[in-house]
């Protein structure tokens, strides 16, 4: 097939490209680099290659281009008229996005411009293509529920009598809605609103979308990033873009202690970046499903955690601290969370669990070693802050 992959040059679309070329496809990446030289620029630990030793050594093609910019994505989309496009062109980062008005509206215009400006180049210019969106598991928010969150769509009823004990209700009218989004910061809010449009663009042109709602990843390498040093993966460990169990793994190796904010009882959906990958080929591989004007929702994750257990089992394998910060962020002190998950059933693979395999710490921790001349302490710290 043919595949766009926007955002192809970040921490999940590289060895997702990657791994779709190594599959068979021909694979494009279209990338503005914003990450390497652009406005929410931060220096990756481990040395990335440029994009020209990138391809040369991958034979996956560079377009630098804006997703935002509805011609340039016309122009692409005419041009190349692909098969499938994995979009995750967009400012991933939620304390980045709360940081200041101006990250604030930078996130909004690029995530919400990005997704309308691909959306709209499919609809006029290659309406069969699948788009496949990555949003994220905090689109819910972080609520304890009884029953698992499921894959979108949930069955309501509006009106009637309901009682709690037998938790049957009678009556009312029968409605099977999106699940109720509670975006917990200006980030989580965009991917919110691209859901939105996919809604719309679905029902008024049918058009063929499987948005998936990713928890946080953890890792670095994959099976096709470690084949060659030109081909590693970024790794993002400041206070801003780096995900908090690759953070532990740093403060970890360069002496901690290992920050949590507020209690750590907050409860979050993981996944390692080797079953992103896995996981974005089940979407491409089963994209043949059957049309019904709405898009098709998986949630992207293997397994939950609460964020002090991980120190406090981080802690334990290394001898560094736990210190226990004031939350800069807006949220609950505690929460279960019970998701729905199916796409390592329908990619037929096995996902990696992170108490399985607590051998994969130990390569993160090694990549780290192996980069540590390009640690810089003064970025391990977070500037954002939910509450100014
Ligand atoms: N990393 C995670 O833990 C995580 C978790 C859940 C969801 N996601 C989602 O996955 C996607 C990728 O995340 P990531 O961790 O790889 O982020 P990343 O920042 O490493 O990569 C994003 C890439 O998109 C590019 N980009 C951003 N705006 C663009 C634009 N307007 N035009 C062209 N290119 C643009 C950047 O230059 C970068 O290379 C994001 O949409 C993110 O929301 C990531």
């Amino acid at each position: 097939m043919k595949i766009l992959v926007l955002g192809g040059d970040g921490f999940c679309g590289w060895p997702t490209a990657l791994h779709l070329k190594n599959a068979g496809h021909d694979v494009t990446i279209v990338d503005n680099l914003d990450r390497r030289e652009g406005k929410s620029q931060t220096k990756s630990l481990t040395n990335i290659a440029s994009p020209a030793a990138r391809t040369r050594q991958s034979a996956i093609g560079y377009l630098i281009a804006d997703v935002t910019r509805k011609y340039e994505m016309n122009h692409i989309l005419d041009e190349h008229s692909p098969d499938v496009v994995v979009h995750f062109a967009e400012q991933r980062s939620a304390p980045w996005s709360m940081l200041s008005s101006s990250s604030m509206l930078h996130t909004v215009q690029n995530n919400v411009m990005g997704t309308i400006a691909v959306l709209d180049a499919i609809r006029i210019k290659s309406p069969n293509t699948h788009l496949i969106h990555l949003g994220t598991m905090g689109v819910y928010g972080y609520n304890t529920t009884d029953d698992p969150i499921p894959e979108g769509y949930v069955e309501s009823t509006i009106g009637g009598t309901h009682d709690p004990d037998t938790k049957i209700t009678k009556g009312g009218t029968r409605l099977n809605i999106v699940y109720p989004p509670d975006p917990g910061s200006i980030y989580h809010m965009t991917k919110v609103m691209d859901h939105q449009m996919f809604q719309f663009y679905t029902k008024n042109w049918n058009l063929r979308i499987t948005d998936l709602h990713q928890g946080i990843v953890w890792g670095t390498q994959t099976e096709d990033t470690k084949e060659h040093p030109e081909l590693i993966n970024r790794f993002d460990y400041d206070g801003e873009f780096g995900t908090v169990l690759n953070r532990f793994l740093v403060q970890a190796v360069t002496g901690g202690p290992l920050t949590v904010y507020g209690t750590g009882g907050q409860t979050r959906a993981f996944i390692h970046i080797q079953d992103t990958v896995h996981c974005v080929k089940a979407a491409v591989d089963s994209g043949d499903f059957e049309l019904n004007r709405r898009p098709r929702i998986f949630n992207q994750v293997t397994e939950t955690h609460n964020i002090k257990t991980l120190a406090e089992m981080i802690s334990n394998r290394t001898g560094v601290k736990v210190d226990y910060q004031d939350n800069p962020r807006r949220e609950k002190a505690e929460n279960d969370l019970n998701v729905s998950t199916t796409l390592a059933e329908v990619g037929n693979f096995t996902p990696i669990r992170l108490m399985d395999n607590l051998g994969l710490l130990s390569e993160v921790q090694d990549v780290v070693r192996a980069n540590i001349d390009n640690f810089d302490p003064m970025v391990v710290k977070s500037n954002a802050s939910w509450h100014k």
